[in-house]
């Protein structure tokens, strides 16, 4: 986005909650709705045709880029929140059981506890919440004593959208494994940033959102593996999600069966030109390469570190090696509010995140009722951080 903000270049540093969107991306919304809009799976008609190849080959993009085994795999829905709210319904509702436990961490964002506490509340199991330590990374020696047989689902975040945390998913996808339960990761910090395997990683569930990786907001997707996918029920009913409806005189009600995976999972007309675009935001993603993404990020970090430890009244919080992270940085200034921080920072044109990001739990493992935070992504640069210390050192000499 090329714009000024108070007659100052803008820095964009609030990539963990959303990014901007290459020409391409917005092209392609743009070219399906001005030349190819119709509604997918229902017509024969070219338009509709058209729409249906270009949003199943969005599907088939998608899938190649996490590696699944399939592109049925790969469930559309409307972002990360979603997708998890998904497997709570169709999977945990139905298959976690009174006296089940499932295992999250208190690092996760609110969106991979709250639908788990809802669903708990109905199916009665009991969720154990396994520790974070100071600086931010799991506690593995907690999971490994909170994890038993009776788990029947590990949910983790690969990364904290708080600290940047990277967590070794591959690890405790083979622990929940060797004690017959699934593992579902929050890839929403994740799959922006860094190669994703899910036949490697070898996780049951994956999720994320189209609009942190440069793609529109209200598309996001679902990963399982299709054996899952095949035994759990819908989440929600109407139209596509059926093979057949049909009344019965005799008793009054409908029979249903239900289409197979993905539509089974996709009610109503989905997000068509989100699904196409996103689909356009993958294969610029891959025209650069992941590594070179992730390699970006990281040096960028370490530079930020290098830098922000210039301030004498700046505390960073998570990890101090940078080398467990990627690039998100949460910090405050003695004596300010978090929002005051980005408020300043904002008069110079450089956008952070303030507040407690949606994350609370691990907010009250760091002592802090909030904090500020910087996050890169692809297009930042080097410049970009000297401005941003430079803005932080007015800001010190300005509080002081
Ligand atoms: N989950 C997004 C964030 O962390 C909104 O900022």
């Amino acid at each position: 986005m090329k714009r000024e903000i108070n007659g100052h270049k803008l820095i964009y540093f609030d990539n963990a909650a959303t990014t901007q969107k290459p020409r391409q991306v917005i092209a392609a919304e743009q070219t399906f709705y001005e030349s190819h809009n119709g509604n997918i799976h229902r017509a024969v008609h070219t338009l509709s045709q058209e729409a249906t190849e270009m949003y199943e080959d969005a599907r088939e993009k998608i899938a190649h880029f996490i590696n699944a085994q399939d592109s049925s795999e790969i469930i559309f829905v409307r972002g990360a929140t979603e997708a998890i709210n998904l497997v709570a319904y169709s999977w945990g509702l139905h298959n976690l059981k009174q006296d089940d436990e499932m295992l999250l961490s208190l690092m996760e964002h609110h969106s991979n506890i709250v639908p788990w506490e809802i669903v708990s509340k109905i199916s009665r199991f009991k969720i154990k919440y396994v520790q974070v330590n100071s600086d931010g990374t799991l506690d593995y020696a907690d999971l490994e004593k909170k994890i038993n047989s009776g788990t029947k689902l590990v949910s983790l975040s690969h990364v904290s959208n708080v600290s940047g945390v990277i967590n070794d998913v591959n690890y405790v996808a083979k622990l929940a494994h060797d004690n017959g339960a699934l593992i579902l990761v929050d890839g929403a910090q994740s799959v922006p940033h860094m190669p994703t395997d899910v036949q490697k990683l070898d996780v049951d569930f994956l999720v994320f959102s189209g609009h942190k990786m440069l793609g529109p907001t209200g598309i996001g997707v679902l990963y399982a593996k299709r054996h899952l996918l095949e035994r759990m029920e819908p989440f929600q009913g109407g139209g596509e999600m059926i093979k057949d409806v049909s009344f019965s005189q005799k008793n009054g009600h409908c029979a249903i069966s239900w289409n197979a995976p993905p539509w089974k999972f996709e009610a109503g007309t989905p997000n068509v030109a989100g699904g196409i675009a996103l689909g356009e935001a993958v294969r610029y993603l891959q025209n650069i390469g992941m590594t070179e993404v992730l390699e970006h990020e990281l040096a960028l970090t370490a530079y930020a570190f290098k830098r922000l430890h210039e301030l004498k009244k700046l505390t960073i919080y998570g990890p101090k090696d940078v080398k467990v992270k990627c690039g998100i940085i949460p910090f405050s200034l003695d004596g300010l509010s978090s929002h005051d921080v980005a408020l300043f920072c904002d008069n110079f044109g450089i956008m952070l995140r303030s507040g407690f990001h949606c994350a609370q739990p691990l907010h009250q493992i760091f002592n802090l009722q909030s904090s500020a935070r910087a996050s890169f992504y692809l297009y930042n640069t080097l410049e970009e951080i000297d401005r941003f210390v430079e803005v932080l050192k007015e800001l010190e000499q300005f509080w002081r």
